[in-house]
This record gives C-alpha cells, sequence and structure tokens, in this order.
C-alpha cells in the first residue's frame, strides 16, 4: 500500500468508511489523513457499534493508526470533540494548523441561501464557510483554544511517513461526480473530490502516491438536486433493496443502476490504479457475506469482469456486507 488515495467515484454514499476500515484492519497503516468537510458521514461498523464520521478519519479502527485532519480540510470544533470523545482517539488524532474552521454562521447561510437550497446541500454550512476561506477571513484552527492540544503540521507529518517507508491512507471525501470542477455543476459540493484534490488537500506532491483506489458501489444513490441517469422510483428502490437513507442527514437518497460511463470517466479523472466496488450483495442477494471471489455467483462475476473491461483497472476489493470485514480481497 505505501501512499493510498481512497477516491469516491459516484456522488459520494459509495462506501468509502467501509473500504477504509478494512484497509485499516488488514493492512495497519501507520498514518490515515482525512479531507473535506463535516458534510461527508463515512459509516463504519465495528464491532458491532455503527459509526457515521463527519471529522475522524475511518483508520482509526486500527488502534496504533495516527490520526489526521488535513490543511484543506474544514473542522467544525463541535463535532470533532463529539467524535473524538465516541471514538477514543483522543492521544493519537491531529489537526493541521491551517485547516479553515466551519461555524454556526456558516449553518444558517447554507440553510438561508435560496440559491443553496436549491442545491439541496447538506446544510452544514461548507459552501459559505469555504467562501469565507477565499475571501481569507476565515479562522483556521490554531485560532481557536481548545484545540490547541490537537495542532500539527500535517503535510509535515505525511511527507515524513511517506520518506521513511510508512504505510499512509490519505481518505478522501464525497465522490468524483461532486466535484466543483469535474462534477454535474452547479449540482456539487464547494470542493474538487479527485485523487489529485485529496492529495493537494493533505500537501503531498502527485509524484508521492503509490495507489489510488476509486470506489464505486454496485448501484449509484445521489441525495440533493441534480441530474442522476437512468434514476429508478423509490418504490422500485425499495423492491430492488437499493432504498438508502443518508448516513450525515437522515435524507432519502435517490438511486439508479451502475453506470459504466460514469465509472470509466471516475477512473480517468481519479487516475485510479484500482477500484473497489461495494454492495455487491445488494445486487446479487447470494453473495451476501462471500470472502471467496469464486464462490460469487456467474452473473455476479460477470459484472465484475465488465467493470475491469470497461474501466481498465482491476476491482481488487469487493464488498458483500456491512461489517469491515465482509470483503473479498483479491489483492497479491
Ligand atoms: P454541500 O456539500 O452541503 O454544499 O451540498 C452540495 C451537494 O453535495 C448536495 O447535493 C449534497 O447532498 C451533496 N453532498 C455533500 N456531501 C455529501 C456526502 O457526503 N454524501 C453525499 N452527498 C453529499
Ligand atoms: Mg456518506
Amino acid at each position: 500500500m505505501p501512499c493510498t488515495v481512497i477516491a469516491g467515484g459516484f456522488w459520494g454514499d459509495e462506501g468509502k468508511g467501509k473500504i477504509i476500515s478494512y484497509l485499516a484492519l488488514k493492512d495497519k497503516p501507520d498514518l490515515c489523513v482525512r479531507t473535506g468537510s463535516v458534510n461527508a458521514a463515512h459509516t463504519i461498523w465495528h464491532q458491532g457499534k455503527r459509526y457515521a464520521l463527519h471529522m475522524v478519519p475511518g483508520g482509526f479502527v486500527y488502534e496504533k493508526c495516527r490520526l489526521l485532519i488535513a490543511a484543506g480540510a474544514n473542522v467544525h470544533v463541535t463535532q470533532f470533540f463529539k467524535e473524538v470523545e465516541e471514538t477514543k482517539v483522543q492521544n493519537r488524532i491531529g489537526i493541521d494548523n491551517q485547516a479553515s474552521i466551519i461555524e454556526e454562521k456558516h449553518s444558517s447561510q447554507d440553510k438561508t441561501s435560496a440559491h443553496l437550497k436549491g442545491l439541496g446541500t447538506t446544510g452544514w454550512g461548507v459552501g459559505p464557510a469555504i467562501e469565507e476561506r477565499v475571501r481569507r477571513t476565515a479562522k483556521t484552527a490554531k485560532d481557536v483554544p481548545e484545540l490547541q492540544p490537537y495542532l500539527a503540521d500535517v503535510a509535515k507529518e505525511t511527507n515524513e511517513a511517506i520518506n521513511a517507508y510508512k504505510k499512509v491512507i490519505l481518505e478522501g471525501t464525497q465522490g468524483l461526480l461532486l466535484s466543483l470542477f469535474h462534477g454535474t455543476y452547479p449540482y456539487v459540493t464547494s470542493r474538487d473530490t479527485s485523487a489529485s484534490a485529496i492529495c493537494s488537500e493533505v500537501g503531498v506532491g502527485p509524484t508521492r502516491i503509490d495507489e489510488v483506489m476509486v470506489v464505486l458501489k454496485s448501484f449509484i444513490t445521489r441525495v440533493g438536486t441534480g441530474p442522476l441517469p437512468g434514476e429508478i422510483s423509490k418504490e422500485e428502490a425499495m423492491r430492488r433493496g437499493w432504498f438508502e437513507t443518508a448516513a450525515g442527514t437522515g435524507r432519502e437518497r435517490r438511486s439508479a443502476p451502475f453506470n459504466f460511463e460514469l465509472a470509466k470517466k471516475a477512473v480517468m479523472i481519479n487516475g485510479a490504479t484500482q477500484t473497489a466496488l461495494t454492495k455487491l450483495d445488494c445486487v446479487y442477494s447470494e453473495c451476501k457475506g462471500a470472502k471467496d471471489y469464486e464462490k460469487l455467483s456467474k452473473e455476479a462475476r460477470e459484472f465484475v469482469k465488465e467493470i475491469e473491461k470497461q474501466t481498465g483497472t482491476l476491482v481488487t476489493l469487493i464488498g458483500t456486507g456491512p461489517e469491515a470485514l465482509d470483503i473479498i480481497d483479491r489483492r497479491k
């Protein structure tokens, strides 16, 4: 693994949290660095407990992993402390000095702006917080007294870890199609969500990355407004077992069948070296809990092969259930 970037391929909620928690338990990374902001929730099932993390990196499940929040990230102080308490990571989490702060006023601005409401934002206030950062009036982590014990130079720590051949995960949030640059503009979030942007938020150059893993779900979901090719009705989604609600906001997710053109775009723009496919059991129920590729049904294997053929990447991890270890691992 040495330095691996994990990026979402669709509209977020592909199951990055699950993939990261698996890698953390299996590969025992030294460092896991989170990017993005509080609008994204990563769902992790660990030892029978469900976590929906908006701030703490998913690598927390491996108790020796150092956890960092990147300079390009955006920190919600109350949510940070709530999750630090819940995950008990006080002694191993750090925030970059220059990460910007998202405040209550940003959330009110987000919820009352007619324009932002029309986009169906999460209401956390990330757009207004980023606007302030661009105006260079935002507070940063080093301005907040309660955060002093957690301050870190994340770019330096991460680059030094890579120099020392340690194992590093850079954790992306949301997905390519919510990217401010490459997504379904204007129905997008307030940042670029691609692998390059993940590196940039952390402060790691593109030559330092060994693997880019794009996470694709076996069907597609999106919350909020904006196009969703092949969208099916809620009734049909329930019938197929695809109906989901958002981990963070509780909103109903819209859904559609897997889309090869979108998968190809995600692999191309992220420069993916491999692909992780989640929720295969939601499309092929006979695959639930499988740990062995050969045990998958013929149809499920055909689907995986088609993804490999069309995207030109190997599907190395396949999710077959919610727990971190419900995975078929085809890596060498
Ligand atoms: P904002 O990021 O809250 O400004 O919302 C902009 C768009 O991105 C809306 O369509 C949101 O539903 C979507 N969005 C933001 N974060 C996530 C996420 O973590 N998962 C899925 N959709 C998200
Ligand atoms: Mg999510």
